[in-house]
């Protein structure tokens, strides 16, 4: 399978201090937000292999999708700005709001952005877009959601290798991973190479989105879909894909202040910050989960930091603020 070459790989990983952990457990992360500047954070695997079938099979314009802070869709119009390819992204949000964070790096990347309008149906939208540019004479090439189809979930293979020659070189094992899941391919990818290797590593997904069955279709659908390009039989046993939907708080994209606060907190502990939509409830998760003693079976952890720190709005850092007695 053809890929290029864009993120910084291997990323590091590192232990977490300063957080009041069971002495028994070990916290680390994978710094996947150090993946690049402009293309930081997961999405930036998928797109090696998306971006690469793209050019390989000659198309001209990049079409995806997401919601107006997309972090996807960031990564997508850098990636294509410095391959030379033409974006266009298709965004769900209000069109009227603020130009800021990712919605102002993708126009600074020259993506054009074209919003959803409201109570349209948006399978039909991607299609009506890509038939224009067709009708233009251009060759579109659709990416989903995330890049989070068969294709681009090969990235996060990549990521577990990462993570196996990490254990290697170190003379240990990571018993539970753990991350953020908003669309599922990088949970998925994880899962495929565990499961090639027959490892029996936990791979524990926060979502910020859907309920935990809705995940563990998508995933299972994704992982199918990877196994069937491959021609490998991978039998998917549902019960290990494992999907806590606890920590969604009131919805996708929406922060309380509690989060917020948590997310300031952990940055002036460790030294690592974490983004509202994705990774800072994740993390929450996985904290408030280890200090219940429900994780109490493992001892080497890894969160996966998957980045999205570029999406932080302006009203979520003055939100975070707004109790903090730090500027006088
Ligand atoms: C920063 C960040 N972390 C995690 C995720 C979740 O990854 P996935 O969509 O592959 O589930 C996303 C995107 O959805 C993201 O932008």
């Amino acid at each position: 399978m053809n890929k290029l070459s864009l993120g910084h790989f291997p990323t590091p990983i590192q232990p977490v201090h300063g957080l009041d952990l069971n002495p028994a457990q070990h916290l680390f992360v994978k710094r996947d937000d150090y993946s690049g500047i402009e293309v930081s954070g997961n999405k930036i695997r998928k797109l090696e292999y998306c971006l690469a079938e793209a050019i390989d099979k000659k198309y001209d314009v990049i079409v995806t999708t997401g919601a107006i802070q997309s972090n996807h869709c960031r990564a997508t119009a850098a990636a294509c700005a410095r391959l030379g390819l033409s974006c266009e992204l298709l965004l769900s949000g209000d069109a009227s709001g603020q130009i800021e964070s990712n919605l102002f790096l993708d126009l600074a990347f020259g993506a054009k952005v074209t919003f959803i309008p409201p109570d349209t149906k948006r399978e039909l939208f991607y299609e009506q877009c890509l038939t224009t540019l067709k009708n233009s004479g251009r060759k579109p090439y659709f990416i989903p959601v995330g890049a989070s189809n068969a294709l681009g979930s090969h990235g996060y293979r990549d990521c577990f290798l990462e993570i196996l020659e990490y254990e290697r070189e170190h003379g240990m094992t990571f018993d539970l991973i753990a991350l953020a899941v908003g669309s599922g391919g990088t949970y998925a990818g994880l899962w495929y190479e565990n499961a090639r290797h027959n490892l029996d590593k936990a791979i524990l997904g926060f979502s910020v989105s859907a309920d935990s069955a809705a995940f563990e279709t998508i995933i299972a659908d994704i992982v199918t879909d990877m196994a069937e390009q491959e021609e490998r039989s991978l039998p998917v046993d549902k019960s290990s894909i494992r999907i806590n939907d606890l920590y969604i708080g009131t919805g996708y994209a929406k922060s309380t202040p509690e989060e917020l606060s948590f997310i300031l907190d952990t940055a002036k502990k460790t030294g690592i910050l974490f983004d509202p939509c994705y990774t800072g409830k994740a993390f929450l998760g996985l904290t408030s989960e280890l200090a219940a003693g429900r994780l109490e079976q493992y001892h080497s952890i890894l969160f996966i930091h998957t980045g999205g720190l570029s999406g932080w709005t302006v009203q979520q850092m003055s939100r975070a603020l707004e109790r903090s007695e730090q500027v006088s």
